[in-house]
């Protein structure tokens, strides 16, 4: 099984990367490139917020992995002026975890709860009141003689953060004031992240060698990052350190990212649909169990950039490679039979 962790096209954070995460990440919206739309809601959001000396509503952010969930985060509490407490789903196991975290917020402090959707559903009870009216019923004593106390919480805005949006329950859901999705960035964007990181971490790259490898990071610029990165070692030891498009090209090339940014396991996955499954409607188990990859992993990670592309379409009967897909590889189209798949 191919860990999605060590892929250097993932989306997902590998463990390298975290370090350098930390030096090229913005910390303002000035230096937060791309995703306008969110962007300038955000910000007259904060600026609104302010102005009436309150706490931001709560935002929910959703997204495939590495586009930019965490760092818009840290820039709202930046803007706003606030320390922002940073927990997760799976990292709250026990209800008084929460109760501590909630209960340790300074006025207008906001709370950062990554993969939100894998938060316990006794956990997410605790949050409706929280978010709702600012408050949490403690349980003094134990066995019959305990009792509720309600607690004022001070007022704080939560960060919900998730690459799983389908996954979040209504309830939960209509608490957030703020709803925004991150998308895959375009090409010219990548090519401006790309060229900033290259400047903080001093590494000489020509504007070709920018684009080819925003070209390549499949609309994420934590994939953006690490190919640079990635580029930077082979420019070091083949080209004296300068990354021209030839030395970009040859780079990819040696990692096995192809001109679409796809790599061998993207490019196994649709090979399986077309020429074991004659192209589909496949079921996702499927699939999984003919590459041995997790479910999860093909759906968060390898299928958004493969639908964003046209190369799969998700239909109710299952996955369907398309004829851009066949074009893709050199093949033809099957005939298929008419309302085979919807
Ligand atoms: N708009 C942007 N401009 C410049 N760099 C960005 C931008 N968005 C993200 N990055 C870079 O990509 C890296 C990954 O972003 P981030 O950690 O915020 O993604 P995420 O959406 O939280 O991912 P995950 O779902 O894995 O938690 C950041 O460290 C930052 O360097
Ligand atoms: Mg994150």
């Amino acid at each position: 099984m191919t860990d999605p962790r060590h892929r250097v096209i993932s989306g997902k954070a590998l463990d390298e990367d975290a370090r350098i995460e930390a030096s090229v990440r913005p910390a303002s919206f000035g230096d937060y490139i791309g995703q306008d739309r969110v962007k300038e809601n955000l910000q007259i959001a904060v600026e609104a917020a302010r102005a009436r000396g309150e706490a931001l509503d709560h935002v929910l952010l959703y997204g495939p992995p590495g586009l930019g969930k965490t760092t818009l985060a840290q820039i709202l509490a930046s803007e706003m002026g606030s320390s922002i407490k940073i927990s997760s789903g799976p990292l709250l196991e026990k209800k008084g975890d929460l109760t501590a975290v909630l209960t340790s917020l300074d006025p207008r402090d906001f709370l950062f709860l990554d993969e939100i959707h894998r938060l316990q559903p006794a956990l997410e009870e605790i949050l409706y009141p929280a978010m709702e009216d600012f408050r949490v019923d403690l349980i003094i004593g134990q066995g019959p003689g305990a009792r509720v106390h309600p607690y004022q919480l001070n007022q704080f805005t939560l960060i919900g953060a998730t690459t799983r949006a389908g996954l979040i329950m209504a309830p939960l859901r209509s608490r957030f004031g703020i709803v925004h999705r991150l998308d895959f960035y375009t090409p010219d964007d990548l090519e401006k992240i790309v060229t900033r990181s290259a400047r903080i971490l001093g590494i000489t790259i020509d504007k070709d060698g920018s684009g080819e490898i925003a070209r390549r990071s499949r609309g994420t610029p934590r994939v953006a990052n690490r190919l640079l990165r990635r580029v930077r070692d082979y420019a070091e030891v083949r080209a004296k350190g300068h990354v021209t498009l030839g030395v970009a090209r040859d780079a990819l090339k040696m990692l096995g990212v192809d001109e679409h940014g796809l790599d061998e396991t993207d490019r196994n996955l649709l090979l399986t649909i077309i020429q074991k499954y004659s192209g589909g409607p496949v079921g996702l188990n499927t699939i999984a169990a003919s590459l041995s990859e997790e479910e999860d992993a093909i759906e968060e990670i390898y299928e958004p950039y493969l639908m964003q592309l046209g190369l799969l379409d998700r239909t109710q009967r299952g996955r369907v490679a398309t004829a851009l897909a066949y074009k893709h590889f050199g093949m033809e189209e099957p005939r298929r039979q008419p309302g085979l798949f919807s």
